[in-house]
């Protein structure tokens, strides 16, 4: 059958992770797929820089709007990021034409999810983003489709890696928190602007997108209680251990009998339970359903391989055909978040 077209907009670290896989897995997808994927065109701000991978025999576009808007692509792949700006104005401009799209970009679908579902699901298409929440770990599959009979009561973990490093090595090492910041710097662990980390945004955009799927609502980033990590000292995490406790940054969305909570802020976790024992860089979800009791997902939340394979199953799921909502439940359907949360005292 006919191939699966891709154009993919954003050649970072997560972009030339899907590049290399659709090259060197084509055959195991294909197979799997019953159909070929190949990559018709790719933008990224700069074209001459080495990826460590080839891009030979596929277009470039300068603009991601032009990419977006190809006639020979089935589906835009939006690995540019960003809240707003090219990566919005692409991803609509993509929907408009009628594109499915993949898209990593949380932020981006924490404010502007709503409008974007909408767009899609007018058009009759799908937008995914299965990479978008907990790198690797297949978390938003596991809620809209693995946990679709359950009512879910919480949706909790550690979504940030960055945050979760920094917390290790201030317990390992005995140094402050401006130490071992650096020390994560350096290391090149921290986004771009690394407030998004140690501020608590990135894992607070991450929580909105679950909460939203898990409880029918539209996304809320601006309703969650947040803070970050940047006033956690080590005294207190002395303190916490003394206890027989650990600090993490924890996001928690609940309902209660006063509407939707959903907070990200450091907690004291026991540090014999799994969240306790989530050392270094690595991500946990724990959710809570009626039917299926309490289950609990870990894994790599970052980096290219994890990132890439996360991609690679929304590519995948178009490639058979896959339809459904972008949250779980038709857009038009979610209810106001203001609203379920509008009794709060
Ligand atoms: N800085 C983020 C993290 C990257 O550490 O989780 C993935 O969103």
């Amino acid at each position: 059958s006919e191939p699966l077209r891709l154009g993919i907009a954003g050649l970072g670290t997560v972009g030339v992770g899907v590049v290399r896989i659709i090259r060197q897995q084509a055959a195991l997808l294909e197979a799997r797929l019953g159909r070929k994927i190949t990559i018709s065109a790719v933008s990224a701000r700069s074209k001459d820089r080495d990826r460590g991978v080839s891009l030979s025999g596929y277009d470039w576009e300068n603009d991601p709007i032009k990419l977006a808007t190809r006639d020979d692509i089935d589906v835009f792949v939006e690995l540019m990021g960003g809240e707003d700006g090219p990566a919005k104005d692409a991803t609509e401009a993509a929907l408009k034409a009628g594109k499915q799209v993949v898209t990593a970009n949380k932020a981006m679908l924490a404010i502007h999810g709503a409008e974007l579902a909408e767009l899609a699901e007018n058009n009759g298409l799908v937008l995914r983003y299965e990479a978008a929440v907990a790198g690797g770990i297949p978390v938003i599959k596991t809620l809209t489709e693995g946990l679709a009979g359950n009512q879910i009561s919480r949706v909790m973990g550690v979504m940030n890696g960055s945050c979760n490093f920094i917390l290790t090595r201030m317990e390992n090492s005995g140094k402050t928190y401006e130490e071992i910041f650096a020390e994560a710097d350096g290391l090149g662990y921290l986004e771009a602007d690394p407030q998004l980390d140690v501020g608590g945004i990135d894992a607070a955009h991450k929580l909105a997108l679950l909460a939203a799927i898990a409880f029918g609502t539209r996304p809320d980033f601006a309703g969650i209680q947040l803070e970050g990590i940047e006033r956690v000292s080590i005294d207190d995490i002395r303190a916490a251990a003394d206890m027989g406790y650990k600090i993490k940054l924890l996001g928690v969305a609940q309902k209660t009998g006063r509407g939707l909570e959903q907070r990200m802020q450091p907690c004291l976790v026991p540090d014999t339970s799994p969240l306790g024992q989530l050392d270094g860089g690595t991500n946990m979800v724990v959710i809570e359903g009626d039917a299926v009791g309490q289950i609990v997902l870990r894994g790599p939340g970052a980096g290219e391989g994890p990132t890439a394979s996360a991609v690679m199953s929304d590519i995948c799921d178009i490639a058979r055909g896959w339809r459904g909502p972008v949250f779980g439940q038709p857009v038009a359907s979610l209810q106001s978040a203001v609203a379920a949360t509008s009794q709060r005292p």
